[in-house]
């Protein structure tokens, strides 16, 4: 496995597996990897001749620098854990490498970007498309994959690939779960014992909606969660949404045609998760 650091050497190396025919895969992360992250990681080895990995804490999708400060950072323990699953390629840059200036562009992300996550955190999903972008002009993948925890951020990556059109295709691989139910995340390690002992109560409660929905309306069933989850100590719900999968528009009805997908995120003390569930009722 090659850890490489600077744009130049990882499009020689890249260009070196593409001149022997070989496809390239790209799994972008922030680090501190967990079997989520694995899931993506073997997908991409069983598509891809050449897996790519970048582990970069991106500056520029934190709309609250007090959670950049504190983002858990394992370079040692993630290079370990990608060795031994067979990755090929580690890009792990430093800032100024992915931003040696400022990067001022905004993109056309459409509504996809305006609802949850890009209400509540503005400008995040700007800063996603400016490092995808980056990545993917520096490695010029064939394939890249993205975890379904972040279901709106899928959306918002392939709305910024419609708008560059470099031709990657976007793959979105399902949620990793711990054996409690939650979904696992970098930030999971950062919740005290209790928080982390109360956490599983948040897939729990959106499997307990699937049932209530099947005989209630949807306001009734964003209530049920929302109501549910404020009643434990230290969680409060931030939104939940229950949108159309495709257009990540609000619904107010359910309509057996359209896939409908309840999207949450949950301050647990001052750590923010977010988890989602689809919905099928008849
Ligand atoms: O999902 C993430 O970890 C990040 O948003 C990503 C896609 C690696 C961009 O920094």
């Amino acid at each position: 496995m090659r850890v490489i650091t600077k744009i130049d050497e990882l499009k020689k190396v890249i260009s070196e597996y593409r001149n022997n025919g070989k496809s390239i895969g790209l799994v972008p992360t922030m680090g501190a990897l967990h079997n989520g992250h694995i899931s993506l990681v073997k997908r991409c080895l069983q598509e891809n001749e050449c897996c790519v990995v970048s582990i970069f804490v991106n500056p520029t999708q934190f709309n609250d620098k007090n959670d950049l400060k504190h983002y858990p950072r394992t370079p040692k323990e993630d290079c370990e854990l990608l060795e031994s699953v067979g990755c090929n390629i580690v890009f792990a840059p430093e800032v100024e490498e992915m931003y040696p200036e400022e990067d001022t562009r905004v993109f056309n992300l459409g509504s996809v970007a305006n609802v949850m996550e890009g209400k509540f955190r503005p400008g995040h999903f700007n800063g996603v498309a400016q490092i995808v972008s980056k990545l993917f002009y520096a490695v010029e993948p064939d394939k890249a994959y993205f975890g379904e925890k972040d279901f709106q951020q899928i959306a918002v990556i392939r709305a910024m690939e419609r708008q560059i059109n470099t031709g990657v295709e976007i793959i979105d691989v399902p949620i990793v779960r711990e054996n409690d139910g939650l979904a696992m995340s970098s930030r999971n390690r950062r919740l005290t014992e209790t928080q982390r002992k109360n956490a599983p109560k948040i897939w729990e409660t959106l499997s307990k909606s699937y049932t209530f929905a099947q005989s209630h309306s949807v306001e009734e069933t964003i209530n049920f969660v929302v109501d549910s989850l404020n009643s434990i100590p230290e969680f409060k719900v931030e939104y939940y949404e229950i949108v159309n999968a495709e257009s990540l528009q609000p619904i107010t009805n359910w309509d057996s045609n359209v896939r409908a997908v309840g999207c949450i995120a949950v301050f647990c003390g001052e750590i923010r998760l977010i988890d989602n569930i689809s919905y099928c009722v008849k």
